[in-house]
């Protein structure tokens, strides 16, 4: 929608400057092409032409007509009746792809380019130019020619967009007809900046100024430079670094002054008593994204041309000033992301009511708004967007809404309403194309054979009751582009018509229902590029994926059967099928899906030798391989294979998978020796499961050399050795995880679906943002031998270790009370000796200890948090050596006179122990309460800043909560 908005306001733009420029006075020249001259170009011209060519590169071929005599007959040529003079050079490329947006996947690249890092200066020579443009292109960092000042009869100038660099150069300055000045880019990479604008001095023709994503931060007084320019029309300084809006002057001269727009400057200022709200003919205000802070100012009210306000994203409170009575000719208002927190009622009705038919943009997301939805909101016959979402807005949709008739925006999404919804509410809406009313508490009933007067683009109905049945309503709607019915109590099958009414679809949510039946063995003539089915009760085989899928979600179903017999969809990145009953091999041609992501086929019953996408030609070139981007794996960073019937060895084509984040072979029956390659092929790896295989031979010394490993589950195998004493190098698990490193948890990618983790004792699921706070380091049931190594008391970050079941020996090292974040501790059936080192008793956190048979003796330590443990479980059993409390066995001989003082230090010790059990229940429920909350604090402001994300990973918690 903003993008929509944002290429509108462009748009509008470009209109307008040519429009300017077209009925621009005292133009001699005519501007039409000579059509049918033979021959009227000016050799020289023509030579300066061809030369400008020659330096460019241009591989969709847009300069083909520049061949033969007539230059004037060329692509983008034209030349003055009169004079034969080219007076015109439009080489814009006209096919800008919006990189905001990210659904355009094909970008033709229609640029031309420079062969040589110069621009020819070859253009020089067409003196009579009065308009050039080469917008759009990409002249790849070179810097704006300077011979451009040299061309002093130019009025239209546009190098906008193209990828110039470097310094604006003050020659602009000469340009003194110039009407229009576009130099704006959009372009991080490269960016232009000026020093001062001293130049602009000279150019008061000047109708049109852009110099959006300019660098202006070093010039202090940019508003007494423009303010010099009397006929500006259009001044766009977005993104400039400009910090001040004050000017000295009273009274600004900028008379004809109609569209502003400061957006993206960090003004940091008071939206009150800036130096345009001197500027009253203006038509249009942008100050989106400036950091303006307090009320709206009565100022406001003498702006009685103003037809568009945008103050999103700034932060504004309170309601709009009540004197704007005269203001009359509104039509857009944006007010999205201010801290506005007053009722939406008092704030719509602020706004003039001469303007209530005018208005047809209304925009007021994330605004903190109270109240109800004003119903005089239904007597804006112009509204065409009308969006509120995500505040706190109660009660019911007014039946009126249902009459406008221009309205083609509803986002009511994410407030607090209630109430039905009926098709009274949508009859007249005969323009709607997108209507959001998802996070609310509204339910839909609409009887299924109404026929809704709209085409719909976009819905999102999530968490509305819109089932049990599908809506039958959508089915003409077949212009579709997102389609979105997630978590709304659909019990249904699938119709069959939604594979055709949708079949040009892009996004198909329609996740976390109870929807049964089967899909269409073929979905390939589906245009969806994602498409979310999770969490349903859908059965049969996993139909032929649509060509252009990139995300593609069956997980938690009942699909079984095997896998389509071919997966060739090229632009695939998320696949996800975990948590059915799929059987058979996955098919060799997903190895020319390159794009895999995240690949997730867990908990099915897969068979075979996984993914064999390895070819041995490739070791050789591996070298030159590993890096190129068109191996499989090599961009994956989620791979999960877990609970299956692989086999095999350990996969080879991980060798190039050199993103690799969390690999997940868990519960298979894989075999062989762990690879040796790990830390130099896959180095950012942070989870590694490999639970529950045939692994043997020895642990690869150089595993601890996976700098960001923090999880590394390699239980029930047959791995045998001792345990690297370089355990010390695992970095990632010397680090306690604060909530404050939140934003460092979050650097990965985001894993959505939960994992199972076998800890104190039991199975939980967890979401990766939960896994990312745990420190895993679980070697248990093999064969280990040997000491435990000294080092594992540096791995503080260690909240579960678990040695069980090995054959380890010697003493539980004295170092180890350094792990303070450890929850769970099991070393249970080793053959450990000696006494249970005393800093054991340090471990506040421990809610689980396990140290039952091994040979430990002595004397069992005691503190607060052990005495909560000891009490709670057979921690000791297994070791007859050991004594004191809790078990039974005493420490102390056995005369009376000891026994005496020692059932007197009973007693003592009983008192000593009530307290120490009450403080260690406490600190023990505190220390887990308490790291709950905090968990709970994080993930909502992570959830603020993924908000789409937030719905999916709540519902998935929530699922995964209710399981449990
Ligand atoms: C939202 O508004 C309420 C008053 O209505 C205020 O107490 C609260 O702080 C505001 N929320 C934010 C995030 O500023
Ligand atoms: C896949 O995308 C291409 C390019 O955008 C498009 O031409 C083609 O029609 C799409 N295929 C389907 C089945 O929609
Ligand atoms: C340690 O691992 C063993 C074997 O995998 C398991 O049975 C036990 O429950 C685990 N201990 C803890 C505390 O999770
Ligand atoms: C401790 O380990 C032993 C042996 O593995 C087991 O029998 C016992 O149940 C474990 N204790 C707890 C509380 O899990």
């Amino acid at each position: 929608m903003a993008a929509e908005l944002g290429h509108l306001a462009r748009g509008a733009a470009a209109i307008l400057c040519l429009l300017i420029f077209h009925v621009a006075p005292s133009d001699s020249h005519a501007q039409v092409r000579i059509s049918g001259g033979n021959g009227t170009c000016i050799s020289r011209e023509r030579e300066a032409l061809m030369s400008f060519k020659a330096s460019l590169l241009d591989p969709a071929g847009r300069l083909l007509s520049w061949q033969g005599e007539d230059c004037c007959q060329w692509e983008g040529v034209w030349c003055s009746s009169r004079t034969s003079h080219v007076i015109k050079l439009d080489l814009r490329n006209t096919y800008m792809p919006d990189y905001d947006d990210l659904t355009v996947r094909y970008i033709m690249d229609n640029s031309l380019s420079l062969s040589r890092d110069e621009m020819s200066s070859s253009l020089a020579a067409l003196r009579h130019l009065r308009y050039l443009d080469l917008s759009g292109n990409d002249f790849n960092g070179a810097s704006i020619p300077v011979f451009v000042g040299s061309m002093e009869n130019l009025r239209y100038l546009n190098l906008s967009s193209s990828q110039f660099n470097g310094r604006v150069p003050f020659q602009l300055g000469n340009l003194s007809k110039l009407q229009c000045l576009d130099i704006s880019s959009k372009n991080y990479c490269h960016k232009l900046h000026a020093a001062d604008l001293a130049w602009l001095d000279s150019l008061q023709l000047l109708r049109k100024l852009d110099m959006s994503g300019v660098d202006l931060s070093p010039v202090q007084d940019w508003v007494y430079m423009v303010d010099m320019l009397s006929s500006l029309r259009v001044l766009r300084l977005v993104d400039c670094g400009l910090t001040s809006t004050l000017s000295g002057a009273s009274k600004s001269n900028l008379t004809h002054l109609e569209i502003l727009d400061l957006s993206s400057n960090l003004f940091k200022t008071s939206l009150e008593n800036n130096w345009f709200w001197n500027l009253t003919n203006l038509k249009e205000l942008h100050l989106s994204r400036c950091e303006m802070h307090g009320p709206i100012p009565e100022e406001l009210g003498n702006m009685t041309s103003l037809q568009v306000i945008d103050l999103s994203k700034n932060d504004l409170v309170g309601l709009i000033p009540s004197n704007l009575e005269k203001m009359c000719n509104l039509k857009v208002l944006i007010f999205d992301d201010n801290n506005i927190s007053v009722s939406i009622g008092e704030f719509i009705n602020r706004l003039p009511r001469c303007s209530w038919s005018t208005i047809h943009v209304l925009s007021m997301d994330r605004m903190n708004m109270t109240g109800k939805l004003p119903i005089l909101v239904g007597n804006m016959t112009g509204l065409s967007v009308f969006k509120a979402s995500r505040n706190k807005i109660v009660g019911t949709v007014p039946l009126g809404y249902g009459a406008l008739g221009n309205l083609t925006v509803l986002d009511l999404s994410n407030n607090e309403l209630n109430g039905v919804l009926k098709k009274e509410h949508f009859s007249g809406l005969l323009h709607l194309e997108s209507l959001d009313i998802s996070h609310n508490s509204l339910k839909m009933d609409i009887e299924p054979n109404w026929a809704p007067p709209f085409r719909l683009k976009d819905i999102n109905l999530d968490s509305c009751l819109v089932g049990p049945h599908f809506p039958v309503w959508l089915r003409w709607q077949t212009d579709m582009y997102t389609l979105s019915i997630r978590n709304a109590n659909l019990d249904d099958v699938i119709p069959d018509w939604f594979w055709v009414t949708f079949s040009r679809a892009l996004i198909l949510d329609v996740s976390v229902n109870m929807l049964h039946g089967s899909l269409p063995a073929n979905l390939q003539h589906m245009s969806a590029t994602s498409i979310s089915l999770w969490s349903n009760k859908l059965t049969g085989p996993v139909p032929w994926l649509p060509i252009n899928i990139s995300i593609f979600d069956l997980s938690s179903n009942s699909f079984s059967g095997s896998l389509p017999s071919e997966i060739k969809s090229p632009w695939l990145e998320v696949f996800l099928l975990a948590n059915n009953q799929i059987t058979g091999t996955i098919p060799s041609s997903i190895c020319l899906s390159t794009r895999l992501r995240r690949l997730d086929i867990s908990r099915n019953n897969l068979t075979g030798d996984a993914l064999q996408c390895w070819k041995e030609s490739d070791n050789n070139t591996s070298v030159s391989r590993a890096n190129s981007t068109d191996q499989f794996g090599s961009v994956m960073s989620i791979l999960a294979l877990n609970n299956n019937d692989f086999s095999g060895e350990f996969p080879k084509f991980l060798q190039s998978a050199s993103q690799l984040k969390i690999l997940d072979l868990s519960y298979n029956r894989f075999f062989g020796t762990l690879p040796k390659w790990l830390p130099e092929k896959m180095p950012d790896l942070e989870i590694l499961r490999l639970r529950s295989n045939m692994f043997n031979d020895h642990i690869p010394n150089n595993l601890t050399f996976l700098l960001h490993l923090r999880y590394l589950d390699i239980a029930h195998n047959n791995i045998s050795g001792t345990i690297p004493w370089s355990l010390s190098n695992l970095k990632a698990m010397r680090y306690v995880y604060y909530n404050d490193d939140y934003d460092y948890a979050f650097n990965s990618p985001v894993f959505d679906e939960s994992m199972s983790v076998i800890t104190k004792g039991t199975t939980r699921d967890y979401t990766f943002e939960i896994y990312k706070l745990l420190v895993i380091l679980d070697l248990s049931c093999n064969s280990l031998t040997g000491h435990i190594p000294e080092e594992i008391s540096f791995l503080i970050g260690l909240t579960n270790l678990n040695l069980s079941s090995n054959q380890l020996i010697g003493e539980i090292p004295s170092k180890i009370g350094d792990l303070k974040q450890l929850e769970s501790l099991d070393l249970s059936y080793n053959k450990f000796s000696h006494e249970i080192p005393s800093g054991l008793s340090a471990l506040t956190s421990l809610s689980h200890l396990n140290l039952s048979y091994n040979n430990l003796s002595g004397v069992i330590p005691s503190g607060p948090q052990l005495q909560v443990l000891n009490n709670l479980n057979y921690t000791y059993i297994g070791n007859p050596a050991l004594c004191g409390y809790p078990l039974s066995k005493n420490c102390f001989a056995t005369s009376t006179d000891a026994k005496q003082s020692v059932n007197h230090e009973d007693a003592d010790h009983i008192s000593y122990l009530y307290l120490g059990m009450g403080i260690g229940f406490v600190v023990g429920l505190w220390v887990v309460f308490c790291t709950m909350l905090l968990r709970r604090t994080w993930a909502i402001a992570y959830f603020q800043i993924i908000d789409k994300l937030y719905d999916e990973v709540y519902v998935r918690v929530a699922i995964a909560w209710a399981r449990l």
